[in-house]
């Protein structure tokens, strides 16, 4: 897979997501692992969707902030993302884990950008990187595999 990923361009409809994965992200619950993890979607009708990661005592059962933000979609009666963000702390990239990905895919076209935020130059939280789904989930088994 390439490694060269540059972030896209800030745009007003990007500065509404980060915002949204920002606000979401600090309401974590993550007494065990104390990694707070914010993500929010667009869909094609503008609505935006957040969530963030909810663990558990019984550790298994906490999902990820995607799950949450996707949930949100679904329960509000929307089926496409368009644009998702997600945002955490720390200096390593806070890239979908696998899970996530799948999940994400079940809602995404292959165009489908995937925007990783946390903090740029001088602790300025922007976005970091940008993916699109098939580069982040090739060659996936989706919904189409089935009909
Ligand atoms: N986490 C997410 O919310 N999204 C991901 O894609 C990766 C991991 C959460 C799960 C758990 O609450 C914490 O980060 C540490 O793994």
């Amino acid at each position: 897979m390439d490694s060269t990923f540059t972030p896209v361009a800030m745009t007003d409809d990007l500065a509404e997501l980060l915002a949204a994965a920002r606000t979401v992200q600090a309401r974590a619950h993550v007494p065990y692992s104390r990694f707070k993890v914010g993500a929010a979607l667009r869909t094609p009708t503008g609505n935006v969707y957040a969530g963030c990661n909810v663990e558990n005592a019984a550790y298994p059962q906490g999902w990820c902030a995607e799950a949450s933000a996707i949930a949100a979609m679904v329960s509000a009666g929307e089926t496409a993302i368009e644009t998702i963000m997600v945002i955490c702390d720390g200096e390593m990239l806070g890239t979908p884990c696998g899970g996530c990905r799948q999940k994400i895919r079940e809602f995404a076209a292959a165009s489908t950008m995937i925007h990783v935020a946390g903090a740029i130059d001088d602790q300025k939280i922007g976005i970091r990187t940008s993916y699109t789904m098939d580069q982040l989930l090739p060659d996936s088994f989706g919904p189409e595999h089935l009909s």
